[in-house]
């Protein structure tokens, strides 16, 4: 009997969802290891692992030992990987003048890694809040977070760590005007080649409340960071952000977080066509693990499945905390 229209579907999508080969063929999107930067918490002492409670897997790592992780990042072929420094609570002050000491414990890390590892690109974080008393990215006087005094700070933060070797400065801070100002100190100190992955579109989120357990800085936290990070409700002004970043200097710019934020990604790709990442912060980590723990998702398909999430946005990478376990299935065969 020939079948006439309308008695079959005009078009049977799921001919090429039948076998593993044609889902292959049909795919438009992949995951590669290329695509991952692995953040890590360093913190002093030796031969410590420090776990953090709100995430699990992750510790804080003294700096022999945050080595040893950047050697299995490049054994595993991540090409990036992200300090971010436990602050001694003495070394915490006001002026947050051990941001900028050119042996504090990222730049300390920074050397060990970059003696040992030399060709891992290392990324720093430039903002106060591991250093800053009152747990804020900005100096704070009588209540208001400093926009231009901050940056000078952030400048002298910046040299010290590209002083140290870091091959990717990371302002997380949002304060107006820094990226411009760190371009314009690296140019003129020589560092032409340091490269600046903006934190451009950075909202106040509520998902990062497992890092500011890492770092020391969610207890301290005075008030909230809302007069300098993104209101969540907001989209326009991520992409005037982004356009305002990229004149000022930046290389490639990140929207954060990531898995709620996957409209933005895919915006600022396609207006901008910049190196455009995201960072899947601590708040998702610790969701996907805690579900995981419980029994009520399947972690490693959750996991996997949020990378390709960002992959189809439009991200070129993402900060992610997954970072080994991804590459290590990926070099299993996916
Ligand atoms: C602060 C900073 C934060 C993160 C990276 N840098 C937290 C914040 O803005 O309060 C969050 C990363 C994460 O949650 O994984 N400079």
């Amino acid at each position: 009997m020939t079948p006439t229209i309308g008695q079959y579907p005009a078009a049977r999508f799921r001919r090429l969802r039948k076998s593993d080969a044609l889902r292959r063929l049909a795919q438009e999107n992949a995951l590669s290891v290329n695509d991952l930067i692995w953040p890590m918490f360093v913190r002093d002492g030796v031969n410590i692992t420090d776990p953090i409670a709100s995430m699990p897997g992750v510790s804080r790592l003294s700096v022999d030992l945050i080595v040893k992780q950047a050697e299995t990042a490049a054994t595993l072929g991540i090409p990036a990987i992200c300090l971010f420094p436990y602050t001694d609570p003495d070394k915490r002050t006001e002026d947050c003048a051990e941001a900028w000491n050119p042996s504090n414990l990222a730049n300390t890390a920074i050397r060990a890694i970059k003696a040992a590892v030399p060709h891992i690109a290392v990324m720093t974080d430039v903002a106060l809040d591991p250093y800053n008393i009152n747990g804020h990215d900005g100096l704070v006087r009588n209540g208001i977070i400093l926009n231009d005094e901050t940056i000078e700070a952030l400048v002298k933060m910046s040299l010290a760590q590209a002083e140290a070797g870091a091959d990717i400065l990371g302002p997380s801070d949002m304060m107006d005007g820094r990226i411009g100002a760190m371009r314009a100190a690296l140019e003129m100190s020589g560092h032409r080649d340091v490269a600046i992955l903006s934190y451009a579109a950075k909202y106040a989120s509520a998902f990062y409340g497992p890092f500011r357990d890492a770092v020391g800085a969610g207890s301290r936290l005075v008030g909230d960071k809302k007069t300098y990070q993104m209101n969540p409700a907001n989209t326009d002004e991520a992409l005037r952000l982004v356009q305002r970043d990229l004149t000022e200097g930046a290389d490639m710019v990140m929207v954060k977080p990531g898995m709620p934020y996957l409209d933005i990604c895919r915006r600022v790709k396609d207006a901008f066509g910049a190196p455009t990442y995201a960072y899947q912060v601590s708040g998702e980590y610790a969701m996907i693990m805690a579900a995981a723990q419980n029994g009520w998702i399947d972690g490693e398909k959750a996991m996997l499945e949020s990378m390709m999430a960002f992959r189809r946005a439009g991200c070129d990478g993402v900060l992610t905390y997954f970072a080994p376990r991804v590459a290590q299935i990926l070099h299993n065969g996916g």
